[in-house]
């Protein structure tokens, strides 16, 4: 049984940093999915390395303002995709993905945004803000950037312009690490850009939210996503000032190998799985994921990551118990309502039924 695929035409490649590329794609006989601003799209390379793998890229395009889809890459070290789609991909390629999915998208209501990226980080948040400035209501944003110097912020030049048309809503604060003579020309699009040179610290950026957001902190929603280091000074600084689950969005693609528990303490299973209006039956022996015990059974769940940490593969558990092995945690399913992760589950009890949707 095979999943669903988008098959996307490139039509257009831009640089917006050094090292980068700002990929719109058309639709191979297909209409553009419907998709929530700040999912991504997971692309498919069965042939770049030795075994065919999947990545996934935040979209940067906005639905209801951006007419075409896009993603955004910056090339990673020793990164088998995002060199093949930083330097070898052309205008007219095909590539392959999984349909949008993802957590990342803004609450329905309008309310305060604090929206905190670092580097290719604000690709997502960039599609959040074109989202949220586009939306009726007239809550205030507050974007802090943090990156090496001016050269190294993404969509600068429509940032500025978002800058100026929404003066009264959006103020944004540049932190650079490497700041040059220049970069305050550079970046200040209108009186209220501010930009330093610095580094993030949990006191600065306790003391920073505190100033901006004042009495509507706790009705701020706050959304993350950058190099490892800022995703953890922001999250534990903005846990520490209230924000709960349920206002913290983070997004994270970098991929940890998660822990596999001892084969010997689990038990052979047998899945029962409700996918695509069907019902589908496939064993889990000790040791396999539920991921890996479906795809041994020739059923084509969806998946990116296989670290616990994209989203792609999530299930709702409606019978049995499983445990979920990422590289520094473990969890039951019972904590988290039966919603797991199927590329990190395993069945701790013998019959297991699960829906995916
Ligand atoms: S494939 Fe990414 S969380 Fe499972």
């Amino acid at each position: 049984m095979s999943q669903e695929l988008l098959t996307l035409i490139v039509t257009h490649i831009s640089r917006p940093v050094p090292g980068s590329a700002h990929i719109f794609f058309d639709m191979q006989e297909q209409p553009v999915p419907d998709y929530q601003v700040g999912q991504f799209l997971t692309l498919l390379f069965p042939d770049l390395g030795p075994v065919p793998f999947r990545r996934s890229y935040s979209l940067a395009s906005t639905p209801g303002v951006d007419p075409q889809l896009s993603i955004c890459v910056k090339r990673t070290v020793n990164g088998q995709a995002s060199a093949y789609l930083t330097q070898k991909l052309q205008v007219g390629d095909i590539l392959q993905a999984l349909p949008p999915a993802g957590q990342f998208v803004l609450p329905e209501t309008p309310c305060p945004l604090l929206l905190i990226a670092g580097g290719s980080g604000f690709v997502p948040v960039f599609a959040l803000l074109k989202a949220a400035l586009n939306r009726p209501g007239n809550d205030k944003i507050q974007l802090l950037l943090a990156n090496r110097n001016a050269e190294s912020v993404f969509f600068r030049k429509e940032l500025q312009h978002l800058e100026r048309s929404h003066a009264d809503r959006l103020k944004v604060f540049h932190l650079l690490s490497q700041a040059t003579a220049t970069c305050e020309d550079e970046l200040k699009a209108t009186a209220h850009t501010e930009v330093r040179q610095g580094r993030m610290s949990n006191a600065w950026l306790e003391f920073w939210a505190e100033q901006v957001l004042g009495k509507q902190m706790p009705e701020a929603h706050a959304y993350v996503c950058g190099p490892p280091g800022l995703m953890l000074k922001a999250s534990m600084t903005l846990r520490f000032l209230g924000f709960g689950a349920d206002r913290l969005h983070q997004e994270d693609f970098i991929i940890y190998t998660p822990f596999r528990p001892e084969a010997s303490q689990l038990p052979h299973a047998t899945i029962a799985l409700q996918f695509k209006n069907k019902t589908l039956s496939f064993p889990v022996t000790p040791g396999q994921t539920l991921l890996e015990g479906a795809l041994a059974a020739g059923i084509e769940l969806p998946y990116s990551c296989r670290s616990g940490s994209c989203t792609t593969c999530s299930a709702q558990l409606t019978g049995g118990r499983v445990e979920m092995y990422t590289h520094n945690s473990r969890v039951d399913s019972d904590a988290t309502n039966g919603h797991i992760f199927t590329c990190v589950a395993y069945p701790v009890t013998p019959q297991v039924q699960l829906t995916i949707r």
